[in-house]
């Protein structure tokens, strides 16, 4: 299977996973969006008190998980028994590790974006210890790798070179454009919110060589605006309304 974003545009992109009609982030939300044909599946990783990879989005398990401490304060064991899915619909889900998502995208033949949360609670070395093993075992999958930390980023530059990297940003401002090129990592798309975004703005980050996704837009006139001033693709809850067989994202 090839990786379809940032190599070719135009491309939408599942925002942890089918994440509007499932609980987001688990095996049940991206396997969903693998059926409503998304071209790539973004999810969320960070990293257990024991060093596990996990796929879970907030600073804390409050939302989700009904506890006010944050994944990297329990171990793997410990985040196991907890429920994330009955938060969403009053069904239980599992956690889901990383270790389960790329054994399933191998089988289903599917394209992952993985955004690395924030380095501060871990050391780079514990990243490292904890990708390399799975990125040595799934050795061929199509990934891209994101992070608004972009250390996080250089750190998979300097180990796994093959991957794209996509530098994560809220507000990117034609200033920002000159930080990110001056930035010791080379990138080969820029993620950002879609409300902050300029047209003007896109069209220089365009001229300057990189590919251009926003997240997260769930409005099919705003996601039309979006592709007309030259964004490349779209991260969005549901996939289902903009499904690669609609003309506006070719196959
Ligand atoms: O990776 C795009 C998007 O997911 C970034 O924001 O907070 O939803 O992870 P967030
Ligand atoms: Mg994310």
């Amino acid at each position: 299977v090839q990786l379809f974003w940032p190599l070719h545009a135009t491309a939408v992109i599942a925002h942890r996973g089918l994440s509007a009609q499932a609980p987001e982030n688990t095996l049940l939300s991206v396997q969903e969006a693998a059926a409503a044909g998304a071209h790539l599946v973004e999810v969320d990783v960070q990293l257990s008190a024991d060093g596990v990879p996990v796929i879970f989005h907030d600073e804390t398990l409050t939302r989700i998980c009904q506890r006010p401490q944050g994944v990297h304060e329990f171990t793997y064991a410990q985040l196991q028994a907890f429920d994330y899915g009955t938060w969403f619909n009053g069904q239980a889900q599992s956690l889901l590790s990383l270790e389960t998502l790329l054994a399933y995208a191998q089988q289903a033949q599917l394209a992952l974006n993985l955004e690395l949360k924030a380095a501060i609670q871990h050391p780079a070395i514990r990243w490292q210890q904890a990708l390399a093993p799975l990125l040595h075992q799934y050795a061929h999958l199509p990934l891209v790798f994101s992070s608004f930390d972009w250390s996080l980023l250089e750190l998979c530059q300097a180990l796994w070179p093959h991957y794209p990297r996509a530098a994560l940003i809220e507000n990117l401002h034609a200033d920002e454009l000159q930080k990110i090129a001056a930035y010791p990592c080379h990138f080969a798309a820029i993620h950002t919110d879609w409300c902050q975004l300029t047209p003007d703005v896109a069209h220089k980050t365009r001229a300057l060589g990189w590919s251009l996704a926003t997240y997260t837009c769930n409005h099919p006139t705003a996601i039309q605006s979006l592709l007309q001033a030259g964004v490349q693709a779209v991260f969005t809850d549901d996939v289902r309304l903009w499904s690669r067989d609609q003309p506006i994202f070719p196959h």
